[in-house]
């Protein structure tokens, strides 16, 4: 039931004063892409990168944002919607916060990501493809989970009878299955200071 009789309150230390305290911008930095493809692997390095930036951070991950806040969730197409929309508003109090909020979900559908990008201003949704051909996922299997699918123990899973729709205009795209950890971050952190969210 949606909630009726209430009012919004404005703080009086604003967003934009925030991010002066801080120094740089704040953003969603979205990385989208098949299980096993190096969402969580890239945003903890680029994290670190970031952290030794004297940037402000905050790493949000499927796995273990589905053990707290959204561990009422399965993974039928509605529920990842809604997965991915409270995860886009909870990342929308980060940037509030000045904070530079990382993201890692497969977030397959391109409708619930650019919801995302909706919520915020233009230039606070960073979406970065995490690309790795699906052959490539399942061979890493780090989870042991494309076996399961494979095998039907597990039904619906991204990437084999679940769809993952790729970005069709990613800030960044990173080819994991092409080049080293080390090559995909400095592609994050060049993109941020070329346009002009760090220094
Ligand atoms: S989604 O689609 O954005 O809501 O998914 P997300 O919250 O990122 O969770 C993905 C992780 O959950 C595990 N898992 C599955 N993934 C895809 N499909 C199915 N059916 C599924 N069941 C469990 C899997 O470990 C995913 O982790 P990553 O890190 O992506 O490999």
């Amino acid at each position: 039931m949606k909630s009726t009789n209430i009012t919004w309150h404005d703080a009086q230390v604003t967003k934009e004063n925030r991010q002066r305290l801080n120094n740089h911008k704040s953003a969603i930095l979205w990385f989208t892409g098949l299980s096993g493809a190096g969402k969580s692997t890239l945003s903890v390095a680029v994290e670190k990168e970031l952290y030794s930036m004297g940037i402000h951070t905050y790493i949000l991950d499927g796995d273990n944002v589905r053990h707290g806040l959204n561990n009422n969730l399965g993974f039928s197409p509605e529920d990842r919607t809604e997965n991915i929309r409270r995860i886009g508003e909870v990342s929308k109090l980060f940037t509030d916060a000045g904070v530079m909020a990382l993201t890692a979900f497969i977030s397959p559908y391109r409708e619930d990501r650019n919801m995302v990008r909706e919520l915020v201003n233009k230039d606070e949704f960073i979406e970065i493809y995490v690309k790795c051909d699906l052959e490539e996922c399942e061979k890493r299997d780090p989870k042991g989970l494309y076996k399961k699918a494979r095998s039907g123990e597990i039904k619906g899973f991204t990437g084999i009878d679940a769809p993952y729709e790729e970005p069709s205009a990613p800030e960044v795209t990173v080819e994991t299955d092409k080049q080293p950890l080390e090559k995909s971050v400095e592609q994050v952190i060049d993109y941020l200071i070329q346009n002009g969210y760090v220094r």
